[in-house]
């Protein structure tokens, strides 16, 4: 059972649910996922991200790893220092969230005395950004309103790539079909219609790899993330662009047996698989296809650096000497949820791509798994 929304947050969701109404009606009753997906997060001061909730942390939605502990920020240090090594000591950090990550790395760099000649944020969320602004108050952090170009430095996306809008396909009789959203009976309903060129070849280029998928298989496909991973690559003069995310490589990610694909919501620490309950009050997500986005990046130019697991990537950049140094309970059970298979270690991936570095980076000493994608 879900916690009921209070009438305030049912009002704000009815108010975003016109706002689709709308787009479906302007659309002819069909609305792509991808479309629906991105007035749920991002119409502005409506949507799940645009607007004022608070969604991070204990009280809020969900937790994300900066959140959870300093430490996955003082092994990430590990990391952009050695880059460091190589680039301008800059960093760009995407989709900030409540900006616990830049606050722990500026400290954890500060402590290994490197300096940091620029720290920016570029977040899309002018709700998130205002909350970022007063946390870091007095910290020497910038926000962009636009990527920068001909960056030199680490940029760095954690949690990002798994909100970006997806589009859902199903296969149905030997075709494919693409999921949208429509409204029938008063309520917000999926509909079906034949795919278009785009995504048909985009689920045929899967199924050359996977193999036949079965009828009714249903998933998504991240195209959002992929243009911002070419993208990336255009603002990436020299240096280091590390995704962290929950995800898996295609083979995986598009198993068979994986029949309903990877969407899922978050409200108040709950998890639930239906993205079409009250837009607006719940975060939508889909793992990210790091084969996909492996292939984005080197399409438009990057090197790919490495890919893990979190787990390994944390313990490759000395997380378990940091633990011992700083051992409490605390940090200990923090520690465990970093990096327990059960928890986040295994689920969620690092991937690194890049342009002019040595290799291997220090985080994929171990464990690398680019065969892998
Ligand atoms: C799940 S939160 C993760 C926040 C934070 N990185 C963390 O780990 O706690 C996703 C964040 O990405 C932002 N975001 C989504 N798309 C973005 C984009 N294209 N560029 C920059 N930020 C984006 C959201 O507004 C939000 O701050």
């Amino acid at each position: 059972m879900l916690p009921p929304p209070s009438p305030e947050a049912l009002a704000h969701s009815a108010r975003l649910e016109r706002v689709i109404a709308q787009a479906i009606e302007e659309a002819g009753g069909f609305l792509a996922f991808e479309r629906y997906m991105e007035l749920a997060l991002y119409a502005p001061g409506l949507g799940y991200y645009a607007a004022g909730t608070r969604k991070f942390g204990a009280d809020g939605d969900f937790v994300t790893a900066p959140e959870i502990s300093p430490l996955f920020a003082q092994a990430i240090a590990v990391q952009v220092a050695e880059v460091f090594q190589h680039t301008q000591p800059q960093i760009v950090e995407f989709g900030a969230g409540s900006g616990a990550l830049a606050r722990d790395l500026l400290a954890a760099l500060a402590a290994r005395g490197v300096a940091v000649a620029r720290y920016a944020i570029v977040e899309v969320s002018p709700d998130l950004r205002a909350r970022q602004q007063q946390a870091l108050a007095g910290l020497p952090v910038q926000w962009l309103d636009t990527p920068p170009s001909a960056f030199d430095g680490v940029m760095i996306a954690n949690e990002v790539l798994d909100v970006m809008p997806v589009r859902l396909f199903v296969k149905r009789d030997g075709r494919v079909a693409e999921r949208g959203v429509t409204r029938a009976g008063g309520a917000l309903a999926f509909v079906e219609r034949a795919a278009d060129d785009v995504l048909r070849q985009a689920v045929d280029a899967i199924e050359t790899t996977v193999g036949a998928l079965p009828d009714g298989y249903g998933s998504e496909i991240g195209f959002v993330a992929q243009a911002w991973l070419r993208s990336a690559a255009e603002w990436l003069r020299h240096g280091l662009l590390l995704v962290i995310d929950y995800g898996f490589p295609r083979r995986e990610y598009y198993h068979p047996q994986r029949l309903m694909g990877t969407i899922m919501c978050h409200y108040r620490h709950h998890a639930h698989a239906d993205p079409l309950w009250l837009p607006g009050l719940n975060d939508i997500t889909a793992h990210v296809d790091f084969s996909a986005a492996a292939d984005a990046a080197q399409e438009a130019g990057l090197t790919l650096l490495g890919y893990t697991s979190q787990a390994h990537f944390l313990i490759n950049c000395g997380v378990l000497q940091m633990l011992a140094a700083q051992r409490t309970p605390a940090h200990v059970a923090q520690a465990q949820r970093l990096l327990l298979e059960a928890e986040m270690g295994e689920l969620f991936k690092v991937l690194a791509v890049g342009r002019g570095l040595p290799e291997p980076l220090i985080g994929f000493v171990r464990g690398d798994r680019r065969h892998t994608l």
